[in-house]
């Protein structure tokens, strides 16, 4: 079967000149990630079988508790980019402030930072459900030579080089997007190589599944729960189906391939919402936008918001354009 599929590494090396502001150094931090993805894949895999499992005692900045897995997924994927000395900063959902690499000495070449999401999902990681990485790459503001600042990380969405996810899953899929469509590449564990096996994934326009923690309902803002009503309602292809596996990253790839919508509202509990823009939202709105999808906080895209802080949380709404649309158009028509 693999002969058919072009390998992940060598389809890296094929589209190198195809981007933008072409010098390797891109390719080699995809590759990275590449990397990355196997060593907390094999994880993973086993985590049923070691004492890896369960929570590892400590909360994040954001007070929620972190899991074992999260905390090695974490480090795991800092240490691989550190490693290869190709980034010159990092931001990870599980560490309070960004890291500056190599900021003690005088070099700083790098030019790229990356913002990472290391296991989304951690509900469902001591149930066997999918789990997933989200990455965001950022080409830096501040000058190559000095150490970063957190404005090379306050960018919007629409300043992203690349982006993606690993989905860990009843197979390990990493796609990714540079800004020419997306790609998937589906690993074969027994030799440990990525194929492309979803070239070109494309949202379906409209879908007829709905993904949306339902438990939230009545603290949902009404256009929100107008719109819910509205999936529900039996008219034309209507009632939609309710699909919500409560990692992002599998709900995405799910909506991605079959037709649907994400939601992340705010609501009276959560005045932004639950999902982080820099490394949960923003990423998986290039993607989404990249395969003809949407990704809106309500009212408008996601990648045109102006950071203001690290862990900023933000509404998300993000799937196949016609039902985002909708979604949007009782959410205004519910203001008026
Ligand atoms: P993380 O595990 O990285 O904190 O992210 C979990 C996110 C997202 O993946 C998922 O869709 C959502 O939280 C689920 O939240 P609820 O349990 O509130 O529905
Ligand atoms: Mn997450
Ligand atoms: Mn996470």
């Amino acid at each position: 079967m693999d002969k058919r599929h072009k390998t992940l590494g060598e389809f890296i090396i094929e589209n190198q000149s195809s981007f933008q502001y072409s010098s390797g150094e891109l390719s080699k931090l995809i590759n990275a990630i590449r990397l990355a993805a196997k060593v907390v894949n094999h994880e993973v895999n086993k985590a049923g079988l070691i004492d890896i499992l369960g929570a590892a005692g400590d909360t994040n900045i954001q007070g929620e508790d972190q899991q074992k897995l999260d905390v090695l997924a974490n480090e795991k994927f800092i240490q691989t980019l550190k490693n290869r000395e190709i980034v010159c900063g990092i931001a990870s959902e599980e560490e309070d402030d960004f890291i500056s690499i190599n900021s003690q000495d005088e070099q700083h070449q790098n030019k790229y930072i990356v913002l990472i999401d290391p296991l989304d999902g951690s509900s469902n990681i001591d149930v066997n459900v999918s789990v997933g990485t989200i990455f965001s790459i950022y080409r830096r503001v501040t000058p190559v030579g000095t150490p970063v600042t957190i404005d090379d990380f306050l960018q919007p969405g629409d300043n992203q080089v690349a982006a993606g996810y690993i989905v860990y899953g009843t197979s390990t899929m990493l796609v990714y997007t540079t800004g020419d469509g997306v790609n998937g590449f589906t690993l074969n564990p027994a030799i440990g190589t990525f194929y492309l096996s979803h070239p070109n994934m494309q949202f379906p326009e409209t879908g007829k599944i709905y993904s949306v923690n339902e438990g939230n309902y009545i603290h949902f803002p009404q256009g929100v729960k107008d719109y819910i009503k509205y999936c529900q309602q039996e008219e034309g292809d209507r009632p939609y189906t309710s699909r919500y596996i409560g990692s992002l990253v599998s709900d995405f790839h799910r909506n991605m391939i079959k037709g649907g919508i994400y939601m992340y509202p705010k609501s009276s509990k959560a005045s932004e919402g639950k999902l982080r823009l820099l490394y949960e939202c923003n990423p998986m709105a290039f993607l989404a936008e990249q395969a003809n999808g949407k990704a809106s906080d309500g009212k408008g895209r996601i990648m045109a918001l102006k950071p203001t802080e690290l862990h900023q949380r933000v509404p998300f709404f993000c799937g196949s354009t016609k039902m985002v649309e909708k979604a949007e158009e009782f959410i205004a028509n519910a203001l008026k």
